[in-house]
Formats: structure tokens, sequence, C-alpha cells
């Protein structure tokens, strides 16, 4: 199952004018950048992990175009947070990066780890630690969540040279995952996602992505249907799951989860395109206005660009 196995990290937009600004001095795992607009610091750490070049893709069925020219970098260590209207693209976007069979990749590219992760099967992909927890997780029936985690985590061990789990040697590795996520071990007895509450769900998907130690993380709408404790709990497992090389992409509506997951970078995203890409100030100016908030500054911001001769 491909379901849900892709991590991704850090995303960089490129508009008009250079967004991030080097500093100058690189150094092997840290980078300081400036960012011009709001005269704030910022800390890269680390290499392109994700780097998606105008991605245009469409409904495979309909041929309904969807992403009409996406850019995005995503560095190691870094956490991003995508904004956006309702059928902006942002689960479109999460899924193409899996290799959602949904959908097709007209132009662009998409490189994970320095190739290009277009050429590789859904699969392939996961076992390459890209791993998406989903919008609305599917529930399997007749497959427990052990079994399924169990596999799931020895396809990405076998990928990492490291010795496959049997069932007992599992038991062992997830229990103390499950305590740091507050979930209790009848879960593992479950059939995958079977008549779990939508909270639930939530954390299940969250169990998976700890399992599987997946180094870039797409997390679409992980917040939804969570009530604050889940939701904190949520967020501090997540947080708890990121490593200096790893990347957190998570798409959201509501700043209350960037609260606890602090993103340095916010996209907002309207029909097919990253249109805007600030610091976390963005996500506060959409909680305060709304996208006409966004608009807004985009116009302000317009009007004080240089008219080239
Ligand atoms: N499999 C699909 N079949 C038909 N239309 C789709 C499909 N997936 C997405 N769409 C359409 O594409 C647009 C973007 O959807 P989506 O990526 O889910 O938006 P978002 O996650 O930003 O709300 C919507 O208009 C949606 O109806
Ligand atoms: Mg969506």
């Amino acid at each position: 199952m491909y379901t849900s196995s892709l991590h991704s990290r850090h995303c960089h937009i490129q508009r008009g004018a250079p967004f991030w600004r080097p500093l100058g001095i690189r150094q092997k795992h840290t980078r300081w950048c400036k960012m011009q607009r709001f005269d704030t610091v910022r800390v890269f750490a680390g290499e392109v992990l994700l780097e998606v070049k105008d991605l245009e893709a469409k409904v495979a069925e309909t041929g309904q175009m969807i992403l009409r020219g996406v850019n995005l970098t995503v560095r190691e260590g870094e956490t991003h947070a995508i904004m956006g209207t309702n059928g902006s693209g942002k689960s479109t976007l999460s899924k193409c990066l899996v290799g959602h069979p949904d959908y097709e990749v007209t132009s662009g590219t998409v490189t994970y780890k320095g190739q290009n992760l277009l050429d590789l099967e859904p699969e392939e992909r996961a076992r390459a630690g890209l791993f998406m927890s989903f919008q609305s997780p599917v529930e399997v029936p007749g497959v427990s969540n052990s079994d399924f985690l169990r596999l799931a985590a020895n396809a990405r061990r076998k990928q990492l040279g490291q010795e496959e789990l049997g069932p007992l040697e599992f038991y062992g590795y997830v229990m103390p995952k499950l305590a740091a996520l507050k979930m209790n071990p009848d879960f593992l007895n479950r059939d995958v996602n079977a008549n779990f509450s939508g909270g639930e769900k939530k954390r299940n998907e969250i169990l998976q992505l700890s399992v599987l130690e997946a180094d870039i993380a797409v997390l679409d709408e992980i917040d939804s249907g969570l009530d604050i404790d889940a939701l904190r709990d949520v967020a501090d497992a997540v947080n708890s799951l990121k490593r200096p090389n790893s990347a957190t992409l998570m798409v959201t509506h509501y700043k209350r989860l960037l609260n606890y997951v602090v993103p340095e970078a916010v996209h907002i995203m309207e029909a097919g395109k990253i249109i805007y890409s600030g610091g976390i100030e963005v996500a506060d100016i959409l909680e305060q206005d709304g996208y006409e908030g966004i608009k807004s500054r985009m116009r302000e911001e317009a009007s004080k660009q240089p008219v080239s001769a």
C-alpha cells in the first residue's frame, strides 16, 4: 500500500524578486539567510531536500488542470506551511509528491535528495523517506495496524540497510512511540483506521510517520477534527519527530497548529499556484484579515517595486 509514507521538508518559492537572500557564508549544516521583505533573520539548516519547479498537474481521469506552476524548495531542518482557500490545490500538490495515481504531472520537475522524484514509483518514494498523511485517511478492514506498521517499517528499514524487525521486536520498537503519542496500545490490534474517530485517524497517521522515521513529512490538515488537547498531542509528536536532516510540510487552514509547530515559511496557494510566501506573519495576516489581507499586502508590495525602465 503506498498510502502514507512520504516525508518532505523545506520549500522555497521563487517569485519576481529573490525571496531569500543568503548572507554569503555557508557553513556545513547551517545557513543564515535574510528575508528581505520583512527584515527578519532566519536559520536555514542543511541541503535542499525537495525542490519543486514549475509543477503542473491534472486529474488523470478528467484532464482538469489543477496545479499551474508550483515552485517550492524545502531544505533539511525546515518546517513549511501551505495555506490557501478550499480547492486551491493543496492536497493535489501533496498527492502529486507521493505519486497518487489520480493525478498526472504534465510538466515541471520534482527533485528529492538529488534524484528525480517523478521517476519513482509511490512505494519507492515511501521507501526513500517521503511520507504523506492524508486529509481523509483510508480505512483498511482486515489488515491489523500492527501488521501494516511492521511491514511498512521493515520496507523502510531494508532500504536503510537496517535489520528487519520480527513481531516481538517490533512490539518493543513501537510501544515507546505509542506512549509518546499518548495512544492506547489497543490501536495496534485494530484494523487500519477501521471505525476510528477522526482524531484517532490523525493520531494513527502520526504513528505511521513515527514508525517510518521518514525524512520528509507532508501533513495534509493533520489538525482537522482535533480537539485542543489532541491538537497539542499531535503537534508535540510532530515536533518530537523532527530531526536536523528531516523536514516537514504542513497543509493547514489554521494558525493554531502553527502556534505549536512553528514553520520557517508560510506559503499561500491559490488556483494551483503558490502566490505568496513569507514567515509566520503571513499566517497572522490571514487570521486577522483573511485572504483579502494577503491580497492587500501583495498590492502594497507591488506598488513599492521600482518600475524598470
Ligand atoms: N481526483 C479528483 N477528481 C476531480 N477533481 C479533483 C480531484 N482532485 C482534486 N480535484 C479538484 O481540484 C481542485 C483542487 O482540489 P484539492 O487539491 O483537493 O484542493 P485543496 O486541498 O486546496 O482544498 C478542486 O476543485 C477539486 O475539486
Ligand atoms: Mg485539501
